[in-house]
C-alpha cells in the first residue's frame, strides 16, 4: 500500500438486530470493497477477512433465502479492474472463480459432500498447487492461437494476445495433430520468484517502478502497451514479458466429443497429459491420490516448503479428477462444485512500528494506518497497515513504538496483528484520534450514532475527498485517464499554489485549459507523516504541468488529449466515474445495459432501478441518494456541457437494450476499425452491443456492416473484397440511432 488513502473495516460481528440487518451491512460492506478493488486495484482488508464476510452473507442467505438480494455479491464473481487500453475479449465459456477452505476440517467437509455426491463411485482427487499469478484464457481455433485474455469480469477479458506471443514461452501453433475446432485453455501467468529481485534491480537502476512482488510484476507486465514507448523503455518492456511463465490449470469451451473422437478423455490429469503433448505448459507438482488422506499429506509437505517452488502459491487446489463428475457435480454462479481451494495460513514477521498517521479516503473517512520500518513478508516489502479505526487501534493494543506482529498471505493486504509487549522499553506512546479533519479541519463525525468509523463531513470540498474522487475518476476502472495520476490529482486540487487549484469540485474537469495547468505547484507530502516535504528549509515543490524549451509539458498536453478522449467512454464507466456508493463496473454495466442514459437512470423510481437484474435495493437507493444532492446535478450538468457522453448513442431507451428485448441492431453483426471519430474503439463496441447488435472482430461473410475509420487496414480491405457495406463514423452514428434500413 502507498499513502494512498485507505478505508476502515466495519464492526464485523453478528449483529444483533436480527439477520436482516446483518446481512445488510455485510452486503454493503463488501460491495463497497469491490468497488475500491476495481475501481483502484487496492483492498484495505485481507482476502481472508474478505472471505469470511462472504461466507458469513452465503451463510445468512441459506438460512433466510427471503433475504436473498438481486444485487448480493455472492450472485457475482468479483473481476479485475479492466482498462480501455486492451480492447474487449468475450470467452466463450465463463471464467469461473474457486471456492476456499481454510482448514483440514472444512476440506473434509467438502470431501464429504462431493463423494455423497459420487456414490457409490470413488472419487479420485488431481492436487495441485495454487499459482499466485495472473489468469489468462488462450483461444486456439484448430491449432493455432487467436487470442489471449485476461479474466476481466469473468464474461469479457481484455486482449492481450500481443504481449503473451512476446513471452516466446506459449505455443502459436499447437503440437501434433487433430486439433479442435475451438479450444479456449485456462491457466496462469506469473514472474518467476527467482528473477524477481534482479527485476526490480534493473526497474531501479532505469528509474522506472519498482513492482511490490511477483503478481504485480507479472500483471504490470501484461497489461502494458507498446505505443508510444521509448526503445529503451520497450526494450524493459519486452524484456519483462520474455521472463514471465505460464502453467495451464484446466479447459474453458472444449469440444469434448471433438477431442475424444482421436484420444479418449476422462479424467482432468488426462486432460493435462493431452495439453503437454499439445506442447502447453503443464506444471510438474501435480498429483492424483485415491483418498484425501493423500491430499492432507500433499498440502502439509508443500505447506513446509512454499519457498521452494518457482512460482509463489497462494494455497492448494483439489480437483475432482473424474471428467463425467464435474458435469454432474456443476458449479454454482461463480464456483464449480467439483474443484475447491485450500489457503494456507499466512505468513507472520516482527517490525516496528514507527508511527499512526490518518488518512481520508474519497469517501471522507478517517483511517488510521500503520507505518513501519519496512519488512519482507510473503514475497514483499510491507511498510503501511491499515489499522481500520480508532477502535481498532485500542483493541489491537499497538502503541507508537512498539515492536509489532505482522501477518500477510500471498498478495494479500498486510495486518498488524498487535503488540510484542516484552519489547516494550518504555518510550511508547499512546494514538490519540485526530477530533478534525487532517486535510480540511472540519470536526470529524460518525455518519451514524454509534459507528466506529469516523468521516470528514465536507464531502464536497475536503481536498483529500476531492482528490480521491478525481483519482478515482483517472483510474483503470473508470475513465482510465493516464495522464492523471496521483500527482496531477494533486495538482488539480491541492489548496497549496500560488494561484488557487484549478478544480474546485469534479464538475470542472472537463473545462480545465492549458493556461490553468501551467502555473501549478505542487508540494510533496513525506508519506510517514503526511507533512509536506522540505528541503534545507524550503517547501520541496513540483511543477508537473511546466513549460519546457518554451513549449508546455507533455503531461499538459496529454492531459487535455487524455479528458478529451473520455467524453466519448461508455457510459458505464461514466457512472463508476461518479463515485456513486456501491456502483462498481458490475452494477455499472447493468445499469448502463438497461437505462442507456444517465438521464433516464434519474427519472426512475426506486423500484424501476432495483428491478435491473444485478441491481437492487441497496444500489437504488444509493442512486437516489447521489441524484438527491444539488453539487452532483452540477457535475452532470457541466460534464454533459462540456461533451461528457452521459448516454449511449443508438441506445433504445429503458429497458429494450441487448439481450432485453431486441434493440434497433438485433441480429446485425458490425465489425468496428480504424479510429471511428467520436468513439473509443470499447465505446464503438459498448455502443452495437447497446443497440442489442454483435460486434465482431474479424470480417465474414456474416458480417452486416464494417464501420471504419482512418487507420483501418485488412479489415477494411476484406469488407470490399466480400462486397460489404462500409461506414464512416457518421454512417456508424446512423446505424446506431436508426437501425441498418437508414444506411443500406
Ligand atoms: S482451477 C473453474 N487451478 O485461482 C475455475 N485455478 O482463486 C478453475 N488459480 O480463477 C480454476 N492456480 O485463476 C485452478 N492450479 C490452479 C490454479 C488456479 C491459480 C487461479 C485461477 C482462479 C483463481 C481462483
Amino acid at each position: 500500500m502507498s499513502d494512498e488513502t485507505v478505508e476502515a473495516l466495519p464492526d464485523s460481528r453478528p449483529d444483533l438486530k436480527g439477520p436482516e440487518e446483518e446481512v445488510r451491512r455485510l452486503t454493503t460492506r463488501i460491495l463497497e470493497l469491490r468497488d475500491e478493488y476495481y475501481g483502484r486495484n487496492t483492498s484495505t482488508v485481507s482476502d481472508a477477512e474478505y472471505d469470511a464476510m462472504v461466507r458469513r452473507l452465503e451463510q445468512l442467505e441459506e438460512e433466510h433465502p427471503e433475504l436473498r438480494q438481486q444485487d448480493s455479491p455472492t450472485q457475482t464473481v468479483g473481476g479485475r479492474a479492466e482498462t480501455t487500453l486492451f480492447a474487449p475479449v468475450q470467452h466463450a465459456e465463463r471464467m469461473l472463480s474457486l471456492d476456499n477452505v481454510f482448514s483440514r476440517e472444512e476440506l473434509e467437509a467438502w470431501a464429504a459432500r462431493v463423494e455423497r455426491d459420487a456414490a457409490p463411485r470413488r472419487v479420485r482427487y488431481l492436487t495441485e498447487l495454487k499459482i499466485d499469478g495472473l489468469a489468462i484464457s488462450l483461444r486456439y481455433e484448430r491449432g493455432r492461437l487467436v487470442s489471449a485474455a485476461t479474466r476481466g469480469d469473468g464474461v469479457v477479458g481484455e486482449d492481450v494476445t500481443q504481449n503473451v506471443l512476446t513471452m516466446g514461452s506459449i505455443p502459436r501453433q499447437l503440437s501434433g495433430r487433430g486439433h479442435p475446432a475451438l479450444v479456449e485453455i485456462r491457466g496462469e501467468i506469473f514472474f518467476p520468484v527467482a528473477a524477481f529481485d534482479e527485476l526490480n534491480a534493473r526497474q531501479a537502476a532505469a528509474g522506472e517502478r519498482v513492482f511490490a512482488n511477483p503478481r504485480n510484476a507479472a500483471s504490470g507486465s501484461l497489461r502494458q502497451k507498446e505505443e508510444g514507448k521509448s526503445p529503451e523503455k520497450l526494450a524493459l518492456v519486452h524484456d519483462r514479458l520474455r521472463r514471465l511463465r505460464m502453467l495451464v490449470h484446466g479447459i474453458g469451451a472444449w469440444p469434448l466429443g471433438e477431442i475424444e473422437a482421436t484420444t479418449p478423455i476422462t479424467a482432468q490429469s488426462e486432460v493435462y497429459a493431452l495439453l503437454a503433448e499439445w506442447g502447453l505448459p503443464t506444471s510438474s507438482h501435480y498429483r492424483v491420490f485415491d483418498s484425501l488422506d493423500g491430499v492432507l499429506d500433499y498440502i502439509r509437505q508443500y505447506g513446509e516448503h512454499r519457498g521452494g517452488v518457482e512460482h509463489q502459491i497462494d494455497g492448494v487446489v483439489v480437483k475432482v479428477d473424474d471428467l463425467d463428475l464435474h458435469v454432474e457435480l456443476g458449479a454454482t454462479s461463480r464456483a464449480p462444485r467439483w474443484a475447491i481451494a485450500y489457503k494456507y495460513p499466512p505468513e507472520e514477521v516482527r517490525t516496528k512500528l514507527e508511527n499512526i498517521v490518518v488518512s481520508i479516503g474519497r469517501t471522507g473517512r478517517a483511517t488510521p494506518f500503520a507505518v513501519m520500518t519496512p519488512a519482507q513478508v510473503a514475497g514483499s516489502t510491507v511498510s503501511q497497515a491499515t489499522l481500520h479505526n480508532q477502535d481498532v487501534v485500542k483493541a489491537k493494543g499497538v502503541l507508537i513504538g512498539d515492536t509489532v506482529v505482522l501477518r500477510k498471505a500471498g498478495d494479500v493486504i498486510p495486518e498488524v496483528l498487535g503488540p510484542v509487549v516484552e519489547l516494550r522499553d518504555g518510550s511508547e506512546r499512546e494514538f490519540v484520534m485526530p477530533e478534525n479533519c487532517p486535510e480540511c479541519g472540519t470536526r470529524l463525525a460518525p455518519a451514524k450514532e454509534g459507528d466506529a468509523d469516523l468521516r470528514c463531513p465536507n464531502t464536497r470540498s475536503c481536498p483529500a475527498q476531492l482528490r480521491g474522487r478525481v483519482e478515482h475518476i483517472a483510474s483503470r476502472g473508470a475513465l482510465d485517464i493516464e495522464a492523471l495520476g496521483e500527482v496531477g490529482a494533486v495538482a488539480l486540487t491541492q489548496p497549496y499554489t500560488p494561484v488557487p487549484p484549478p478544480l474546485e469540485t469534479e464538475a470542472g474537469l472537463f473545462d480545465l485549459t492549458l493556461e490553468e495547468l501551467l502555473p501549478i505547484r505542487v508540494t510533496v507530502s513525506d508519506p510517514a507523516t503526511g507533512a509536506p516535504r522540505r528541503e534545507n528549509g524550503e517547501l520541496k515543490l513540483l511543477a508537473p504541468f511546466q513549460k519546457k524549451n518554451g513549449q508546455p509539458s507533455k503531461t499538459a498536453t496529454e492531459l487535455l488529449a487524455n479528458l478529451e478522449k473520455a467524453k466519448t467512454q461508455p457510459l458505464w464507466r461514466i457512472l463508476v466515474a461518479l463515485s456513486i456508493r456501491h456502483v462498481g463496473p458490475v452494477a455499472a454495466r447493468a445499469l448502463a445495459t438497461h437505462f442507456g442514459s444517465i438521464g433516464a437512470m434519474r427519472a426512475a423510481t426506486r423500484e424501476e432501478l432495483a428491478a435491473v437484474e444485478g441491481v437492487g435495493p441497496i444500489i437504488a437507493d444509493a442512486l437516489l441518494d447521489w441524484f438527491a444532492v444539488d453539487w452532483h446535478q452540477e457535475i452532470l450538468e457541466r460534464w454533459a456541457a462540456a461533451g461528457v457522453q452521459l448516454a449511449t448513442p443508438g441506445h433504445p431507451g429503458p429497458g429494450s437494450a441487448a439481450g432485453e428485448g431486441g434493440g434497433i441492431l438485433a441480429g446485425i453483426t458490425v465489425v468496428p476499425t480504424g479510429a471511428l471519430e467520436g468513439f473509443t474503439r470499447e465505446g464503438a463496441v459498448e455502443a452495437i452491443l447497446a443497440a442489442g447488435g454483435k460486434a465482431a472482430s474479424s470480417v465474414s461473410k456474416k458480417t452486416d456492416f464494417v464501420a471504419a475509420g482512418p487507420g483501418a487496414g485488412s479489415k477494411l480491405t476484406k469488407a470490399e473484397q466480400l462486397g460489404i457495406p462500409v461506414l464512416d463514423a457518421d454512417g456508424f452514428r446512423r446505424l446506431l440511432a436508426e437501425g441498418p434500413d437508414a444506411v443500406r
